[in-house]
Order: structure tokens, then C-alpha cells, then sequence
């Protein structure tokens, strides 16, 4: 049986893009015989950019309910909080050992941080350039064989791969104690969620809020801000080709509609019909039958905290119980086994 490890940063706010593109892929995972999944927050990792206690504490706690809320499952996956497990940070320090400075400053979303931090005036904390190392000890403490994650974090699995292998080298004595772990998506084209303003996807940090759906907005909510997604004054010539902000109303129309409705709406775009006001209206009213009953389940865990401590607990002990394993193997090939 192969490993699955993923987690999510606790940023508070989860919109349909984390939804569709990641979080559901993790539920069918966990469903899958093939894998052992673990699924976590990684609260450790959001220390690079917060320093907020109250509010990572919340965070935290409403990502586990997300997590639940979305379908995962504790009878299934291993479900847990990055700084339950005291061996993470213990394999962090025997990985930094491994980790090049000149590897970690040229990874894409490290330069990404220092050009926006240092353009605020902000300086930039050696997490921030250990991020990778930290999420490599997050995927091999466990032993992983496949991370599902999005496109943009493909460097940060590269550095995980150079490192294990590197650990398998110095150490292994010519036998590989961590796998290659791979980047990994249902083999189905990954699911993009547009923006509701016409461009660029769904992003939690954008600067217009009503551009994304989030899990916890209100019918009336949603059903407002999808009325306010762009769009142009409609096709003039039959077929023509569709403008990036339409393209992106059909492309969420496919995620949360029916494939008739679609169908509808491509004819009535063709023959040049389409009045935009109606497929908006279709679209408010699909994204809210996918989102209310999810959003109801988070509720419910937000409610009821004794149970989400109680999972926390029981994920905990879990993959405490997995990283130690990993961690006394690697120790031991590093030589430290003193028998004393
Ligand atoms: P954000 O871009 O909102 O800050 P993150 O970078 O924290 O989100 O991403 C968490 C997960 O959600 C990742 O696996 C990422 O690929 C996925 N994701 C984020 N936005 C979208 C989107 N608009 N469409 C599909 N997947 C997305
Ligand atoms: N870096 C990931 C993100 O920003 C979050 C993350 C941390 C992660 N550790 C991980 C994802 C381990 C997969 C596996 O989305």
C-alpha cells in the first residue's frame, strides 16, 4: 500500500478553489483501498508569515472543522495537526543538515516572499527559507509516496525528493530509506477555480474578497457575489470564441452544474441568445446546493469542540506513532545509537 501525505496551511478563510482542487481530492483518497492516507494543518508552517496566538488558534481549529466538513474522514485517514507531533521538528533538524543554502534561496516561492516582504519593509525570518525543509520533514516522516498538491508546489516537492535522496546516500547504506515522493492529482487534468473578477484563479489572498466563494458564506452571500462576477455585453457573431471572463463562467458552470445546463448555456452563447443575468442565476443556485451542505457540516464541528479535540487527540496519537518509527530508523542511520 503506498502513503499519501498532504496538508493545508491554517489561513483561516477556504474557498471553493481549496475545496475543488484539493480538499476533495484528499476525501477520494482516503476512500481509496490503495492508500494510507494522512491529511494535516500545518501550523508550524503558517509561524513563516503569522504572528497572530488568538487567531492561529482559531485558524487552526476551524481548518480541522473544514477538513471534517469537507468529508474527511477519522475511520479512514489519519487526521491530525503538524505540531502534535514532536518528531517533526526533530527530523527538521537532522534535514537542515542536508539542505544547501544556494538550493533553498533559488526556490521560486522563497524569492517570491523575500521581493514582496522586503518591498514592505518586512525582513525575512530563516523559516521563511527552511519552509521547504520543514515541508519535506512534513512528507517523509511518514515515509510518502505521493503528495497531492497543486502546480505551484512542485519546487518545494523537488527539495523534498533532492533531500531524501541525499539522506539516502549519506546514510542509507545503499539501501533507500525514504521514497521519492511525487506530486500527485487523480489523473484528471487539475481543476482550476476561477476568480469571480474575470482573471487570475480563486485565491484566498486576493484583494477583492467577493472574487472567491468561500465555504462559510451565506446563500444570499454567494448568490450576491455571483451576480457581481464579471462579464461582457454578449456574443455578437455565432460561435465566436469566448472571452477569458466568460470562459471562466463556464468553466465554473461545468464544476457546479449539471453537464445539460451547460450544454443550455453553450448553445444559447453560440446562437448568440445568451442573456448573462440567467446563467448567473443557474450558477448562484448550483454553487449553493454544493456549498450549503458542506458549510453546515463545518458549522456543526464549530459547535461541537470536545469531538474536534477529541479527533485532534486520536490523530495525534496516530501519526505519533508512524513519525516515531520513521524517526528512531533515521537516527539510527545517522549513528545515533549509543546504547547508553
Ligand atoms: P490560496 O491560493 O487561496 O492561498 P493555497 O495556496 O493555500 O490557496 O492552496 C491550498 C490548496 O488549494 C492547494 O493545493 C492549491 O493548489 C489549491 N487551490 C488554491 N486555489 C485554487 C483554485 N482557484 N482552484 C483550484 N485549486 C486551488
Ligand atoms: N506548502 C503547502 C501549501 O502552501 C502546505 C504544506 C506544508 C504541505 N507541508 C506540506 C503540503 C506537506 C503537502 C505536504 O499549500
Amino acid at each position: 500500500m503506498e502513503t499519501v501525505v498532504s496538508g493545508i496551511r491554517p489561513t483561516g478563510m477556504v474557498h471553493l478553489g481549496n475545496y475543488l482542487g484539493a480538499i476533495r481530492n484528499f476525501v477520494r483518497l482516503q476512500d481509496d483501498p490503495l492508500y494510507k492516507t494522512f491529511f494535516f494543518i500545518a501550523d508550524y508552517h503558517s509561524l513563516t508569515t503569522h504572528a497572530d496566538a488568538q487567531g492561529l488558534n482559531d485558524k487552526v481549529i476551524s481548518a480541522l472543522a473544514i477538513y471534517l466538513g469537507c468529508g474527511l474522514d477519522p475511520d479512514k485517514a489519519v487526521i491530525y495537526i503538524q505540531s502534535h507531533l514532536p518528531q517533526i521538528p526533530e527530523l527538521y533538524l537532522l534535514f537542515n543538515m542536508l539542505a544547501y543554502k544556494g538550493e533553498l534561496e533559488k526556490v521560486p516561492t522563497f524569492k517570491e516572499k523575500v521581493r514582496s516582504q522586503e518591498q514592505r519593509g518586512q525582513s525575512i525570518n530563516a523559516g521563511l527559507l527552511t519552509y521547504p525543509v520543514l515541508m519535506a520533514v512534513d512528507i517523509v516522516i511518514h515515509r510518502a509516496h505521493k503528495v497531492p498538491v497543486g502546480k505551484d508546489q512542485e519546487s518545494h516537492l523537488e527539495i523534498t525528493r533532492n533531500l531524501a535522496n541525499r539522506f539516502n546516500h549519506l546514510y542509507g547504506n545503499g539501501v533507500p530509506f525514504f521514497p521519492e515522493p511525487y506530486a500527485f492529482n487523480y489523473g484528471e487534468a487539475l481543476v482550476k477555480v476561477p476568480s469571480l473578477d474575470g482573471t487570475g484563479k480563486m485565491s484566498k489572498s486576493a484583494e477583492n474578497p467577493g472574487s472567491a466563494i468561500y465555504l462559510l458564506d451565506e446563500d444570499e452571500v454567494i448568490r450576491k457575489k455571483v451576480m457581481k462576477a464579471v462579464s461582457d455585453s454578449g456574443p455578437t457573431v455565432p460561435n465566436q470564441e469566448k472571452p477569458e471572463v466568460i470562459q471562466n463562467l463556464f468553466d465554473m458552470l461545468s464544476l457546479a452544474s449539471a453537464p445539460d445546463t451547460v450544454q443550455y448555456f453553450e448553445e444559447q452563447y453560440n446562437n448568440c441568445t445568451i442573456r448573462y443575468g440567467d446563467l448567473k442565476k443557474q450558477l448562484a443556485q448550483d454553487m449553493i446546493q454544493l456549498v450549503t451542505p458542506v458549510r453546515n457540516q463545518i458549522k456543526a464541528y464549530l459547535h461541537n469542540k470536545e469531538l474536534l479535540a477529541k479527533i485532534a487527540r486520536r490523530g495525534a496519537e496516530a501519526a505519533r506513532e508512524s513519525a516515531e518509527a520513521t524517526l528512531q530508523g533515521a537516527k539510527k542511520l545517522v549513528g545515533m545509537h549509543y546504547y547508553l
